[in-house]
């Protein structure tokens, strides 16, 4: 560039400045969404987006007169290297406002002190190991926490009868989270756990775990795996050792039997008791307006599951936040407005609580069995107003 090209070029800008202040680059509301969109965690950044385009079909991709801008990131993983050099990049190159997403535990870990110094609000759309939103004034988490589902899950057994149980976890930071709030009701019930199994987060091999299980001899295993495909291992081995016939019940986390892969566990998954606080099949209206435009949205995309709400729930929060805003995204005022956040989603009533920006929300108990000849976790029971109780 020239010299006068610069002052021609700085000029104009001044002009623009004066002509709508503000308005200077500032015609859309970036979100940068940082999750896996390959890999064998591939679905959660695809359900996440499913989310977020549903919402999007049902409200439009403009709020307080600006354009929604969605830039995608693949993280691959839980890859926290890679998260954290995405997240540089959206907040020094792509300038956004938000960032968003977190499929798995250790990209949110990773991202949170860079919403800190960069005070961007990072609105969290999966993952639920508790303390990640104590690790920057920034978060506001839409999804779950692991303590939050696993605590009731110990309770309803407790109340119906089980006192012997093992317990399977993936061994990073939402399994351990799992296994601590269910053992704290368990126990404090009178339960007692004979063995705590933690399994590898990556391709964990299943079958020498199950014959363990077997030969322990727990009434029940209560299961934490991450959502997707090691539920139908899980499941498929469980069977296959004739663990079922050996009297021995699952209970479980929500994520064994993970909307999207339910359909594909079939008759393996039958009367597997679980506690989360989403369904496909809750009856409410909101969750049928959902379905109707994630299905428009996605077609093909076969079922939405706990993290396409929780994207599409983030999105509403973000959009209300820039209606409250008029369009003006500065971070600090951006927090206060999401953690005082209120409304119903798919799922039922949810708030964040302004204490700890974490949700609050119903967790319900959950059976798997055939609704019109498919599939699905039916809602029987439920624990209304569950806070986090991890930290
Ligand atoms: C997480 O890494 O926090 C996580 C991943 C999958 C789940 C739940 C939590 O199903």
């Amino acid at each position: 560039m020239t010299l006068t090209r610069i002052v021609a070029s700085i000029a104009a800008a001044g002009a623009l400045a004066a002509i709508a202040p503000g308005a200077f680059a500032e015609d859309s509301i970036k979100i940068g969404l940082i999750a896996p969109f390959s890999g064998p965690f591939a679905d959660y950044g695809k359900q996440m987006e499913g989310g977020i385009k549903a919402y999007m079909q049902q409200h439009g991709d403009k709020v307080a007169g600006k354009k929604i801008e969605i830039i995608v990131k693949d993280t691959t993983g839980p890859v926290p290297e890679v998260a954290k050099r995405l997240a540089q990049e959206l907040v020094v190159r792509d300038k956004v406002d938000f960032l968003a997403g977190f499929g798995l535990t250790p990209e949110a870990l990773a991202v949170a002190p860079i919403a800190e110094q960069a005070k961007k609000p990072m609105v969290i759309m999966n993952a639920a190991t508790s303390v990640i939103t104590t690790k920057s004034n920034y978060i506001a988490r839409f999804s779950m926490t692991l303590p939050q589902v696993s605590g009731p899950m110990a309770t309803w057994a407790i109340k119906n009868g089980v006192r012997k149980v093992v317990t399977l976890v993936a061994d990073y930071g939402p399994g351990i989270d799992a296994e601590t709030a269910f053992k704290t009701n368990f126990l404090g019930g009178g339960g007692q756990v004979i063995e705590s199994i933690r399994v590898p987060l990556r391709n964990p091999e299943f079958a020498p775990f199950i014959q363990r299980i077997k030969d322990a001899k727990p009434e029940a295993v209560f299961i934490f795996v991450p959502a997707g495909e090691q539920g139908i291992a899980f499941m498929k081995g469980y069977r296959e050792r004739g663990l079922a016939e050996a009297g021995i019940k699952v209970i479980a986390t929500g994520d064994l039997t993970d909307d999207h892969v339910l359909p594909a566990m079939g008759d393996a998954v039958l009367g597997v008791i679980t506690t989360f606080h989403y369904s496909a099949v809750h009856d409410s209206p909101e969750n049928k307006a959902f379905l109707k435009s994630f299905k428009e949205a996605n077609p093909g995309a076969g079922r939405p599951n706990f993290m396409a709400v929780a994207a599409y729930d983030g999105i509403h929060a973000i959009y209300e936040t820039a209606k409250k805003l008029n369009g003006k995204i500065d971070g600090d005022k951006a927090m206060a407005v999401l953690k005082t956040m209120k409304f119903t989603s798919p799922r039922g009533p949810i708030a964040i609580d302004p204490a700890t920006r974490d949700i609050i929300q119903t967790v319900y108990v959950r059976k798997v069995e055939k609704v019109n000849g498919e599939v699905y976790n039916v809602e029987f029971d439920k624990f209304a107003d569950m806070k986090d109780t991890g930290k």
